[in-house]
């Protein structure tokens, strides 16, 4: 996505070879107008396979979802994570390694918002490892609904979390695509 490509090489910083801090647009202060494009990118690209519901991670994901489900006329549902196990019957709970956090949690859901028919769409801001989006998708799958898709706004693409998805036999879109970080330089792919 040609604007979002722009917007990174414009207000990107690259901080050293595996980190991209993307503050003034998506994980602090959030550009609304491109959420809005990214939103609508989402919605055509997964137009024709009957989304039910948008899923996403709690926090950075939420603005690019919340987008996303209004440009496909549907319900956003949001996984949280909890540092410590839920011991509740009315959660699935996912254990989760983030590499680039250097924490582990459990990723959250609450039953009642999906439903075995649910054909979900499941967006996130940064693609890395691949971590948060494979719990989400285990989350998805207890349910006994179907994984649609995945929708990313920034994958880093030296980083092994598109072929951990690929090989879950899931469609990864990203919106860009990063192939390289170094101190002050982005490349895309
Ligand atoms: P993975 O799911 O693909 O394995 O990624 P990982 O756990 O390693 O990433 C953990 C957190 O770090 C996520 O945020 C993710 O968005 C963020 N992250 C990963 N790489 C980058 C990067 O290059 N730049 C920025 N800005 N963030 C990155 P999170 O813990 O979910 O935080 P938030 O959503 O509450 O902001």
């Amino acid at each position: 996505m040609k604007i979002l490509e722009e917007k990174i090489l414009k207000e990107g910083q690259a901080i050293d070879k595996d980190i991209l801090k993307v503050d003034s647009f998506l994980n602090q202060q959030v550009d609304v107008e491109l959420m809005e494009k990214i939103g609508k990118e989402f919605a055509k690209h997964f137009e024709n396979k009957n989304i039910t519901k948008v899923a996403t991670i709690e926090s950075s994901g939420i603005a690019p979802a919340t987008l996303t489900a209004l440009a496909l006329n549907v319900p956003l549902v949001i996984f949280k994570k909890q540092p410590s196990k839920v011991l509740n019957d009315e959660f699935y709970s996912v254990e989760t390694i983030s590499f680039t956090k250097r924490n582990t949690y459990n990723l959250i859901a609450s039953k009642k918002y999906l439903l075995k028919d649910d054909n979900i769409l499941i967006i996130d801001d940064f693609l890395a490892n691949g971590e948060a989006s494979s719990s989400a998708m285990k989350i998805v799958n207890m349910a006994g609904a179907n994984v649609a898709g995945i929708g990313i706004v920034i994958e880093k693409s030296f980083q092994p979390g598109r072929e951990k998805l690929e090989k879950l036999g899931v469609d990864v879109y990203s919106l860009a695509r990063i192939k390289k970080l170094e101190k002050g330089i982005v490349e895309f792919i």
